[in-house]
């Protein structure tokens, strides 16, 4: 399996100076904010959208300054989503770390998720960047458009694969395919290319969503936040709904209704688990990401061969092949 360090050979100086746009972006004088902010950027991810971001620069052109803020941004923006998800969720784990809501508590993880959007904004308004504000804004209403849809799935417990494709291409998908076209338009790839390669990170979002999805069923604690957890949270996901397809209407709302009551019944978390593993959930959604892996794969057929594709053809590899 490709790992992330020789993903990121090609980028890494890129990386490396993206790192202090990314500390010093956040800073502040106040010594309240700065706590905070000091913390979260020391639980660093796996940054990949950045490093998407760069190789999609890359692959079509020099980068350049534009393409740092971009970076910087988007994942400001991601740091941003999974503070205030962490709150949604009621996840205490993140990262290996305490949630920012475990440490501070939600209200203050609320408005410093919302500082950090704004301090990302401020920073591409500083440096004259509005086209990726513009491209950023229409992200952030699909994101909060997708939590939204979640939630109400959560309470309703009424949605299926269709449904399910809208809700992760809104909260996770078109994040990702911002980074391919944000990374072209920083380098003035043409409009073409620049619709390749947001299909591209359209196709590889979803496949990283379900990829997340079926880690919360099968990891134990190496993934660094809380196994379980979408069953817990009444999140019907893709592992879910295939297994739910496939058995007749009778068990399926014995199962429903075990997902309704999970929060009065935490034993059903277990039972829930192992009914989506005896009717074949995760090797349904193994394949599902799989086949939408080769989707994205065929669309690079259209750039000449060169390390920056071989990147990213690693990187789709690693979307479905990674442990956390
Ligand atoms: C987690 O994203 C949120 C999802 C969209 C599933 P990542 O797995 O990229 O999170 P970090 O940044 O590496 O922690
Ligand atoms: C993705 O959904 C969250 C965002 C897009 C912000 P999840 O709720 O599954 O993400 P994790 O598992 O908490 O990282
Ligand atoms: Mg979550
Ligand atoms: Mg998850």
């Amino acid at each position: 399996m490709p790992n992330l360090k020789e993903i990121q050979e090609p980028v890494k100086n890129e990386l490396q100076e993206f790192a202090s746009y990314f500390k010093s972006a956040m800073a502040d004088d106040k010594e309240v904010v700065n706590e905070m902010v000091e913390y979260i950027s020391q639980m660093q991810g796996k940054q990949m959208r950045p490093l998407f971001l760069f190789l999609s620069a890359a692959l079509h052109g020099k980068i350049n300054e534009q393409s740092y803020v971009a970076a910087t941004l988007i994942e400001l923006i991601h740091t941003a989503s999974l503070i205030h998800d962490d709150v949604v969720d009621e996840a205490y784990q993140r990262r290996n770390k305490w949630s920012v809501n475990a440490l501070w508590r939600s209200k203050q993880a609320v408005l410093v998720g919302d500082y950090i959007l704004a301090r990302g904004i401020r920073l591409a308004v500083d440096n004259n960047q509005y086209e990726v504000i513009g491209i950023m804004a229409k992200v952030i209403e699909d994101m909060s458009k997708g939590e939204l849809l979640q939630s109400d799935a959560s309470r309703n417990l009424n949605i299926g694969e269709k449904e399910y494709f809208e809700i992760i291409r809104c909260k996770t998908a078109t994040l990702l395919a911002s980074c391919g076209v944000s990374g072209a338009r920083s380098v003035n790839a043409p409009a073409e290319r620049v619709e390749v390669i947001e299909k591209f990170g359209n196709l590889l979002g979803l496949a990283f969503q379900i990829k997340d999805d079926i880690l919360d069923y099968t990891k134990t604690n190496i993934i660094g936040k809380p196994i379980s957890n979408d069953i817990k949270e009444k999140k019907m996901t893709l592992p879910l709904i295939y297994a739910l397809d496939s058995v007749g209407e009778a068990e399926k709302n014995t199962v429903l209704e075990m997902l309704h009551h999970v929060d009065t019944c935490p034993e059903n978390v277990a039972k829930i688990r192992s009914f989506v593993i005896a009717n074949k959930g995760i090797e349904k959604s193994q394949q599902k990401m799989e086949q939408i892996e080769q989707e994205a794969l065929e669309l690079l057929g259209n750039y000449p061969d060169s390390e920056y594709k071989t990147a990213l053809m690693n990187f789709a590899a690693y979307v479905l092949e990674r442990n956390k």
